[in-house]
């Protein structure tokens, strides 16, 4: 199983975001994950497309993460699809069209993932499980980041990998929110494919030995 690892820059020094990219590529990262908040869909206010353009001019071979966390969805997604977004992930409950707004996703050629809140059930998706690429389980309440992993997270990990292997499905099952060296070998066992890391990479000194000791830890 090829594991990846997505490095949230939720809490990076957004004074030295250049040199934080840098090191969280130079460490090793899968890609680089964008939380994009609106402060009405989450209490918490980050950035819009211009924030992922200069990512992405300042180092246009790293994948680009974008997880919308906001209202009004429509013009977010062209926006950032114009601008260096590698996947959109957005929550069914921000939409009245979750499927017209997959399929807009599809149409710019870009990974199309769908979150899920930690109180919202599988069977939301259930009709969708053709369009997308892949789920996000939202392991914390979403807004924040260094909150504590929700536990009932791995049984919605398992369900849902039992759900995509009986029905043969081509979807990653990616997991955010609370992942650090304790948590991660659950969730990896749960059946995660792609794991979603803010604090427990960028509240340490050397990125690069934190990441080789998550990979040490998947790689068992
Ligand atoms: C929370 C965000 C997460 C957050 C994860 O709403 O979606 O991506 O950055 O951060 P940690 O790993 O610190 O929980
Ligand atoms: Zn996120």
């Amino acid at each position: 199983m090829q594991y990846k690892i997505s490095a949230s820059i939720l809490s990076v020094n957004f004074a030295n975001l250049g040199k934080e990219i840098d090191a969280l590529i130079d460490g090793g990262t899968d890609s680089i994950h964008l939380d994009v908040m609106d402060n009405h869909y989450v209490p918490n206010l980050t950035f819009g497309s211009d924030f992922c353009k200069a990512i992405h001019q300042h180092s246009p071979k790293i994948n680009l993460d974008v997880h919308i966390m906001a209202y009004n969805i429509d013009p977010l997604i062209a926006s950032f699809a114009a601008n260096g977004a590698h996947s959109i992930t957005i929550h069914p409950d921000q939409t009245v069209h979750l499927h017209r707004n997959i399929t807009e996703i599809k149409q710019h050629n870009i990974v199309a993932g769908v979150a899920l809140n930690p109180a919202t059930p599988i069977n939301s998706i259930e009709y969708i499980l053709d369009e997308i690429d892949q789920v996000l389980i939202m392991s914390v309440n979403p807004g924040f980041g260094g909150q504590k992993f929700i536990t009932s997270s791995l049984k919605k990990i398992e369900k849902l990998k039992n759900l995509i292997t009986q029905k043969n499905h081509d979807i990653s099952i990616a997991v955010d929110g609370g992942i650090n060296l304790d948590t991660i070998c659950s969730i990896k066992d749960a059946g995660a494919d792609i794991f979603v890391i803010g604090n427990a990479i960028t509240n340490t000194d050397n990125y690069l030995e934190t990441i080789q000791e998550f990979r040490t830890l998947l790689s068992r």
